[in-house]
């Protein structure tokens, strides 16, 4: 346990990161069976997960937050020294979404959002869309159903859940992939 004495509050090089504490060895799966060309992180908080796939992804890669405040120095640096784009404002603002969009989904080769914002139904329902094949979204609090989360007691937060998203699953054509994520409360969707 870390001076947080909380388990969501694992610190990741020093840097509080708001995942499981195993983390990384899911993450190190997720990315190394998935070859992604590029990244998006929406919701950077003081970016421990930011930092961690920095340094375990080579790829161009973005972080997103509407607050710039609390984010570590150490995350700051990479900003600076143009290794991860950091992209502020609000995730669903239509400059923002259109500069993601521009940047990171449309071009050719394979794209994972990572979705750890503050409105991640909303999130997931807008980005989707433009998704091209073979592309992942994946939302973090995330559980299949309010069982799933009633039987565990390692994660506090249910924000999204399968039914909460089924119309955009439907409409998008979204099929839940990379199960072994839902250990750590991410659940990804491939866009087929
Ligand atoms: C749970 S934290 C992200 C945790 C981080 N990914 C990690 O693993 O440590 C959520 C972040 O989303 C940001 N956020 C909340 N609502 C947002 C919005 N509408 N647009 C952009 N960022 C938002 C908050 O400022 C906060 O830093």
């Amino acid at each position: 346990m870390n001076q947080y004495n909380q388990k969501w509050a694992f610190e990741y090089e020093g840097i509080l990161t708001q995942q499981y504490d195993n983390f990384p060895t899911y993450f190190d799966k997720f990315l190394s069976l998935n070859n992604f060309d590029r990244i998006v992180e929406i919701g950077t908080s003081y970016g421990g997960l930011t930092l961690y796939l920095s340094n375990n992804f080579s790829g161009p890669f973005a972080t997103l937050d509407m607050d710039n405040v609390k984010i570590d120095p150490k995350v700051k640096d990479l900003f600076d020294k143009n290794l991860v784009e950091f992209i502020h404002g609000d995730e669903l603002e239509s400059s923002i979404v259109n500069h993601v969009v521009d940047k990171y989904i449309t071009p050719p080769g394979k794209v994972v959002l990572l979705c750890d914002g503050g409105v991640k139904k909303d999130t997931i329902k807008e980005y989707s869309k433009f998704l091209k094949l073979g592309d992942k979204i994946a939302a973090h609090d995330f559980f299949i159903d309010s069982n799933a989360f009633n039987s565990q007691n390692n994660w506090e937060w249910m924000q999204i859940t399968q039914d909460s998203i089924s119309d955009t699953i439907k409409k998008e054509n979204l099929l839940l992939c990379d199960e072994y994520m839902l250990d750590i409360a991410w659940g990804v969707y491939e866009k087929k």
